[in-house]
């Protein structure tokens, strides 16, 4: 007659500020020191006051969050520091038992360390921060890749440019956007594709969707597009096409984010059962058969040559 025992609640909080999958990497560990993840997201008042203002607006960043496949809650508008008065908060109405950070050192423009009452309250643990990945890396990506098409500046160039300068965690500079950074630091392995991954596979009988494309720069559209996708069937399958073939479509500047790492991106999606890491272009009669796919759909997700997304989340079904 064992007590049912209650369950380990953790709470992270962070900016999440042009998700990416080393965030979604910090999410899928921090749910694993508990049993249920509660995340903060921080505001953009607290954000532009700490670190300069953010890219994309909390709304949009408690949608990529709340997208997060190991993300059971989301608390909005949370402070960039676990102050006292939240910290017992987050104790006494949110039921936390533990505090989550990545092993960077998150210091205060003051000097303070944003977690002090935390470690002092003996609740706080730490998750390893994903090399090769952040926010910084990605503008200056994006960045580069205007740079090689333009030399006039447009206004969106200009607004990146800021971003960059404004002190986004320059701790995680390495070479900047000077240097390049169309490389990608990341070393894909087979054992953070098995982490992400869904151990499930798809039942005899279920109704396989399958849908395509490049995935670059996961964002909101995406995951509206996935949503509605999933919701035609009972297992969504994801063909995220070849870096070449992104190339091809988009112009030689294009994926700036690399197949494994838009690939993990997608898989990190709650909405998505499993992906094909580089799929082809044409969806032929053999994959249709070999994946057992009962549906192709095609999202119309238009996006303007500035990063400015402008999605229209239509669903069609193509006759290919
Ligand atoms: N994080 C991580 N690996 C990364 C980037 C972020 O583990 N490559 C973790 C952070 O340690 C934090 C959480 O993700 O626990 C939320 O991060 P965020 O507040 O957005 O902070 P940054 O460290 O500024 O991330 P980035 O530089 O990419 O914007």
């Amino acid at each position: 007659n064992r007590k049912k025992k209650r369950p380990v609640r953790v709470y992270m909080d962070g900016c999440f500020d042009m998700m990416h999958y080393g965030h979604c990497n910090a999410l899928r560990q921090a749910r694993g020191v508990g049993d249920q993840l509660i995340v903060g997201v921080v505001s953009d008042a607290e954000i532009t006051a700490n670190k300069g203002p953010p890219v994309t607006p909390l709304h949009e960043r408690m949608l990529m969050v709340s997208a997060v496949k190991w993300v059971d809650e989301v608390i909005p508008d949370a402070p960039y520091a676990i102050t006292e008065e939240f910290m017992r908060k987050l104790f006494d109405e949110y039921n936390i038992d533990y505090i989550i950070h990545g092993d960077d050192p998150c210091i205060m423009p003051d000097g303070t360390d944003a977690y002090a009452l935390a470690k002092k309250a003996g609740r706080y643990k730490q998750i390893k921060r994903t090399e090769g990945v952040s926010s910084t890396d990605i503008v200056g990506r994006m960045l580069l890749c205007v740079r090689e098409r333009t030399t006039s500046e447009s206004p969106s160039h200009a607004s990146l440019q800021r971003q960059f300068s404004s002190g986004h965690s320059k701790k995680y500079d390495d070479g900047g956007p000077r240097s390049g950074t169309r490389v990608s630091h990341f070393l894909p392995t087979s054992r953070r594709i098995v982490q992400f991954s869904n151990e499930k596979a798809a039942e005899p009988n279920s109704r396989i969707v399958y849908i395509d494309g490049a995935f670059d720069l996961f964002h909101a559209g995406h995951v509206e597009i996935l949503r509605l996708a999933r919701g035609l069937g009972d297992f969504l399958l994801v063909g995220i096409h070849t870096d070449q073939t992104v190339s091809a479509n988009r112009g030689a500047h294009r994926p700036i984010m690399n197949l494994h790492e838009r690939s993990l991106s997608v898989l990190a999606c709650r909405y998505v059962d499993e992906v094909i890491i580089g799929a082809p272009w044409e969806v032929s009669k053999d994959m249709i058969t070999t994946f057992n796919i009962s549906l192709v759909v095609h999202g119309t997700v238009a996006e303007d040559d500035d990063f400015e997304k402008d999605y229209k989340n239509e669903l069609t079904t193509p006759a290919r």
